[in-house]
């Protein structure tokens, strides 16, 4: 059974996460422009074994945040926060895309609380200037009230071509999970990926295995960057899956849940053996 919990804290009003399942927890991030709606179908396969927190990041379903603005590193406390109040000490955190990268930013501030870092679809890559640039045109866009054109424009290209073709009511349900998200959160999110860092030295200097889940259609995260990036922590899981784009835990979810689900019994059940060397 899932339950929606909200709290309130000193830094974000409005906190809300799902939870479901007992035992070792394992967090799920969501990306850009979604909620926690998006692990809905992973949840049930991951619960049967684990606890599973699922935050709405400040900004999106029914999280918030003050002012315009918010960080990779707020998201990163937002997540330390409901930790926090559900007395978790240790997770293995898994980030789909800007999911990835405030679960890098968390892994950086809360390096002790991590057995496992898994990225779905993200990397650890800051932008490079022409993707801070196409943001920049996109945060202009919305400003200008074209905030309903830019999510039509930019969902379907997370889908690869045959799930578009075979479910289009799925791609319409990810649409208007999306335009439910206010202009001033899209654009906040834009700001803090142009302005997080490069996080690749949490990957080099990584106490904890890392996980890549690729999709070989991603036109987003490309998957020869993240092949690149598995090369640097000591212990990698890599999985690339055929057919799938931006979006595994909707285009296949029962494959990437077996897969954090292994991922997750090795950092759970092993210390490997290079932690103790250091
Ligand atoms: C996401 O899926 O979270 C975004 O597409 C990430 C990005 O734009 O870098």
């Amino acid at each position: 059974m899932t339950e929606t919990i909200k709290i309130e804290t000193d830094l974000f009003p409005v906190l809300a996460y799902n939870k479901a399942g007992n035992g070792s927890a394992i967090v799920l991030l969501h990306g850009f422009p979604e909620s926690r709606k998006l692990w809905d179908k992973v949840v049930p396969f991951l619960a049967a074994y684990y606890k599973v927190i699922v935050p709405d990041m400040p900004g999106s379903g029914d999280s918030t945040f003050n002012g315009d603005e918010v960080s990779m590193e707020q998201l990163a406390d937002s997540v330390a926060l409901i930790l926090e109040h559900e007395h978790i000490k240790e997770v293995v955190i898994a980030g789909h895309s800007m999911g990835g990268y405030a679960a890098l930013a968390f892994a950086e501030r809360y390096k002790p609380k991590v057995k496992g870092l898994s990225l779905v679809h993200s990397n650890a890559s800051a932008d490079d200037e022409p993707k801070k640039e196409l943001r920049r045109k996109s945060i202009e866009l919305i400003r200008k009230g074209g905030r309903e054109a830019f999510i039509r424009q930019m969902i379907p290209n997370l889908f690869s071509g045959t799930f578009k073709t075979n479910h289009p009511k799925a791609l319409e349900a990810n649409i208007n999970e999306g335009l439910k998200l206010e202009g001033r959160s899209l654009i906040a999110f834009y700001n803090a990926m142009i302005n997080r860092p490069d996080r690749i030295s949490i990957l080099q200097n990584a106490i904890f295995p890392v996980q890549w889940l690729a999709g070989k259609e991603d036109t987003i995260a490309a998957p020869a960057k993240m092949l690149q990036q598995s090369m640097l922590a000591n212990v990698n899981f890599v999985s690339v899956y055929p057919g799938v784009a931006h979006m595994s835990m909707i285009e296949d979810p029962e494959r990437i849940s077996r897969d954090i689900l292994e991922f997750a019994a090795y950092c759970f059940s092993n210390k490997p053996k290079h932690v103790d060397a250091k």
